[in-house]
């Protein structure tokens, strides 16, 4: 028994990339991602494959979580999960 990782909630949920060597690209399959540019990476944003703007001068990460090594189940855990009581997470 272990924790969901990253991993598994991005299959339905949009593009995890948490290989930090790889450029971040978008590819086939990433619909969550292409519709609604979800993208949780811990990798700055002018080390990425994509084509942004002004790519060079951005250098903060996707997300800040994922810089920091929160995961997904750090925020929302699941509701039976006795370890983490309701009192004290509001979270959905
Ligand atoms: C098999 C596909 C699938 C996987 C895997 C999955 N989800 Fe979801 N998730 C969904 C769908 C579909 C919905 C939308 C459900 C709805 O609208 O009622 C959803 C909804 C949610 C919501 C919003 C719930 C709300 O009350 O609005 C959260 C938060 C969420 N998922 C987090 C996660 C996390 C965290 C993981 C990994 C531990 C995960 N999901 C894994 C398919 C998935
Ligand atoms: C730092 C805490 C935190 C982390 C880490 C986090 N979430 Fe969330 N997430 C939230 C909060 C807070 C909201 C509610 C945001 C709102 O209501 O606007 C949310 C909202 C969501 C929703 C519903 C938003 C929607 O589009 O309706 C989904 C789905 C979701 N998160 C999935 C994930 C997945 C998958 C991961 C990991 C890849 C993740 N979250 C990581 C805190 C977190």
């Amino acid at each position: 028994m272990q924790d969901p990782t990253n991993s598994n909630c991005g299959q339905c949920h949009g593009l995890v990339h948490t290989d930090n060597d790889t450029p971040v690209v978008v590819g086939q399959g990433g619909w969550q991602t292409a519709t609604t540019g979800e993208i949780f990476s811990p990798q700055r944003l002018n080390e990425t494959g994509l084509n942004l703007q002004n790519k060079d001068s951005l250098s903060r990460a996707w997300d800040v979580h994922a810089e920091r090594v929160v995961d997904c189940v750090d925020c929302h855990a699941s509701l039976n999960n006795r370890f983490i009581t309701r009192a004290s997470r509001t979270m959905p």
